[in-house]
């Protein structure tokens, strides 16, 4: 269960209270210094269960038979081609689409029979960060991140204060940020904006469609850097959909690969690249897929399949 405090119920020791901050509201230490020592969240219950999924639109078979668990402090990964079904999944699983077949469970509810209300609660639960972004451009950047809070009722006006600007600083902006409209943030902001308002709830599960979609590559590895360690200060469980292959290894606890219509394996990097399937070889094997995954540290890069570990700059043709 939430609450609204600034302190989080889940991670008191972990999350920064209203006393680390100074006067002029900055953190004392950033946050990701003061999470680096913490050890990553313990992996516990599943919290999504999606059984036997499918799912169609008209013709098109998007999803037949798909099988997908989600455990507590994990960091799970989708990946898929363009158009295999990952945000149709997402979408799913937030309740914003209908399954044409098959259960989806949520903090071990079943989301089709759960009431209203306690659908309402089990959305509080979840941050998610869509696809294109999609702040409110006639919002400033303050009121985008107090949206949430807004929507569940009267908050008083300095509390509230205290969450949005906590929450801004802990994805790294400073606070006289909270003013500007979001045409005036360059991509990299508007992500982190996106994130300060996914987590304004302090949810357990974070779920971000293609957060570095559109950066440049040092923005992308900052949005990366920031979901390791709001995963880690918040005890996060994450559910991430990317083409960014640097971003898959460097935070995948595990990766699910959709292709064919369903989960083809749900299974740490190193074991995912060695399943022997077209769209594994080319999307994990590839030049880039080499180069990504020979970042592993040395006892993970040693379960890589052989293929993985030629050199990243030698072409490999797909067998
Ligand atoms: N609302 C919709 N109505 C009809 N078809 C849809 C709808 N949403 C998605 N699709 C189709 O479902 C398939 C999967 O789409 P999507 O989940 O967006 O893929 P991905 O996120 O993997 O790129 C595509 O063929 C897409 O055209
Ligand atoms: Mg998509």
């Amino acid at each position: 269960m939430n609450t609204l405090s600034t302190t989080g119920t889940r991670a008191t020791a972990s999350t920064p209270s209203p006393g680390a901050l100074t006067t002029t509201g900055t953190l004392a230490t950033p946050l990701r210094e003061a999470v680096e020592d913490l050890p990553l969240p313990a992996i516990g219950e599943p919290i999504i269960e999606v059984r036997n999924l499918t799912k169609r639109y008209g013709r098109n078979i998007v999803h037949q038979h798909l099988n997908l668990d989600i455990r507590r402090g994990e960091i799970v990964t989708i990946v898929g081609g363009s158009g295999s079904g990952k945000t149709t999944l997402v979408r799913q699983v937030l309740g914003l689409e209908r399954p044409t077949s098959g259960t989806i469970k949520m903090f071990g509810e079943d989301i089709s029979t759960i009431d209203p209300e306690r659908a309402r609660l089990m959305r509080t639960r979840t941050g998610m960060l869509f696809q294109h972004g999609a702040l409110f451009s006639s919002l400033s950047v303050y009121d985008n991140i107090a949206q949430p809070v807004r929507e569940l009722g009267e908050v008083p006006a300095d509390l509230l204060r205290d969450i949005v600007m906590l929450k801004l600083e802990m994805v790294g902006l400073p606070c006289k940020h909270a003013s500007k409209m979001p045409a005036a943030l360059s991509g990299g902001m508007v992500k982190r904006v996106g994130l300060a308002r996914a987590i304004v709830l302090e949810p357990e599960l974070l779920i971000l469609d293609e957060p570095t979609a559109g950066l440049d590559p040092r923005s992308s590895d900052e949005v990366v850097e920031l979901i390791s360690t709001l995963h880690r200060a918040l005890g996060l469980t994450v559910v991430l959909i990317t083409h960014d292959l640097d971003a898959m290894v460097a935070l995948s606890t595990r990766v699910a690969v959709i292709a064919e219509r369903k989960v083809l394996v749900a299974a740490p990097v190193e074991e995912a690249a060695g399943v022997d399937d077209p769209f594994i070889r080319e999307y994990f094997l590839g030049m880039r897929g080499r180069r990504a995954l020979q970042a592993l540290p040395p006892e993970r890069r040693a379960k890589l399949p052989p293929a993985a570990l030629l050199p990243a700059s030698v072409g490999v043709k797909p067998c």
